[in-house]
């Protein structure tokens, strides 16, 4: 039992006398000191075996968040657009891997130009496009917009990437993230798309994609993908990569190391007159070699001035994509490569994709341009980008 400070003019939270004293529980948790200032020893004393119960409920709530962080109305991310809730959601969960609250919503500086569905959650001129089924053919213009907006996305997902180590949580990345975006002048595109409540994905050992940046704290030997999105002059820039943190297993490095493999033997085939369907059995041919297996729910898509538009490229064997490349065309590949089984699950949240078996994923992802050669990778890695990865050390 602690003196409250003098100044304070509480009241008793049994009798309504002026209090003197404090909870110290309380005042160790930074707790309202309404409700935990008493006048004496005694009215303490009586109220003790119900008082006692806020402390422990607090501490429930917020295991593996600091108290600032449980005051500033963390919670479990429940459903789309759907209000929050401060339990863990009954699931049938894959693997070890669980859901953390998620902070506040980020705010974006107003004078920064915004896609459409900044405000209300809901893409509008996205689904009604016709560029949802023809590939549309970049101008020049265009082009030079695409190659400054990758560029930064590619800056912005290198800042992040220098901050993995073990403890940093998920969210801390996405502050970064969400920093170094408003900073370049840029609006971080997956914020408040379809109501995804953070301004990049962060995508944890069983998890394939879309993870929600939580208060997870990342542990030595996790792999974790970041996948960032910029929307700046108008048009969008999308890339990911997984990293390491701390040591990792060798089956996980594998793992990337392949992911990372089939990106590039799928960039290395575009060029015009390259059938989309063949991305998908490129990649196939190379994951199967290692033994492993690839997603299929999820595609590289068409990009632009729209987020996610026509083509969809399959990452599979054996898929329906129609249509050929044609120079001036902007699209990802962005293969997610398992370690056990193809198929996925959807956490409660409805965003967080995660192994069937529990097993690890691993993904990669570039935004190009096809040229009348071939293609550019306009995410590329740059000079100064971190070295991630020891197959690229020179
Ligand atoms: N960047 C992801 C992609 O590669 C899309 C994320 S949308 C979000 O297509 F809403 F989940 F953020
Ligand atoms: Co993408
Ligand atoms: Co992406």
């Amino acid at each position: 039992m602690e003196k409250a400070a003098s100044e304070s003019s509480l009241a008793c939270a049994r009798c309504g006398e002026p209090a003197l004293l404090q909870c110290p529980k309380c005042a160790q948790l930074k707790l309202p000191r309404e409700g935990a200032a008493f006048c004496t020893q005694d009215c303490f004393r009586a109220v003790w075996s119900s008082h006692k119960s806020i402390h422990t409920k607090l501490d429930k709530l917020t295991s593996g968040l600091t108290t600032q962080q449980s005051l500033e109305g963390w919670k479990y991310c429940l459903k789309k657009g759907r209000a929050r809730t401060s339990q863990l959601p009954r699931f049938d969960w894959t693997g070890p891997l669980r859901p953390y609250p998620i902070s506040k919503t980020r705010e974006v500086p107003d004078e920064i130009e915004k896609p459409d569905w900044a405000l209300d959650g809901i893409p509008k001129i996205e689904p009604e496009s016709d560029l949802q089924k023809r590939v549309e053919i970049k101008t020049s213009e265009q082009i030079e917009r695409m190659r400054e907006t990758c560029r930064i996305a590619r800056e912005v997902l290198d800042a992040a990437a220098r901050v993995i180590k073990p403890g940093i949580t998920t969210d801390e990345i996405d502050r970064v993230v969400h920093e170094e975006t408003i900073a370049r002048g840029g609006y971080p595109s997956p914020l408040n798309y379809h109501f995804f409540p953070k301004s990049c994905c962060t995508s944890v050992n069983e998890v394939i994609l879309h993870g929600i940046p939580d208060a997870r704290k990342l542990e030595d030997g996790d792999i974790v993908n970041i996948d960032v999105t910029v929307y700046y002059k108008g048009v969008h820039g999308d890339l990911n990569e997984t990293y390491f943190v701390g040591n990792v297993d060798e089956a996980s490095k594998q793992l990337v190391r392949c992911t990372y493999e089939c990106l590039e033997k799928a960039i290395a085939i575009v060029k015009p007159g390259v059938r989309f369907r063949e991305v998908g059995e490129i990649i196939n041919r190379h994951a199967a070699m290692s033994g492993l297996s690839v997603g299929k729910s999820y595609c590289g898509h068409g990009i632009g001035e729209l987020f996610h538009c026509a083509p969809d490229i399959p990452h599979y064997s054996r898929n329906k994509a129609v249509g050929i490349m044609k120079a001036g065309q902007t699209f990802t590949i962005e293969p997610m490569i398992n370690a056990g089984v193809w198929h996925d699950r959807l956490w409660p949240d409805e965003w967080t994709a995660v192994t069937a078996d529990g097993k690890r994923s691993a993904q990669f992802e570039h935004t190009l341009l096809v040229t009348e050669t071939g293609c550019e990778v306009l995410t590329a890695r740059l000079l100064s980008s971190p070295d991630a990865f020891p197959w690229l050390k020179p």
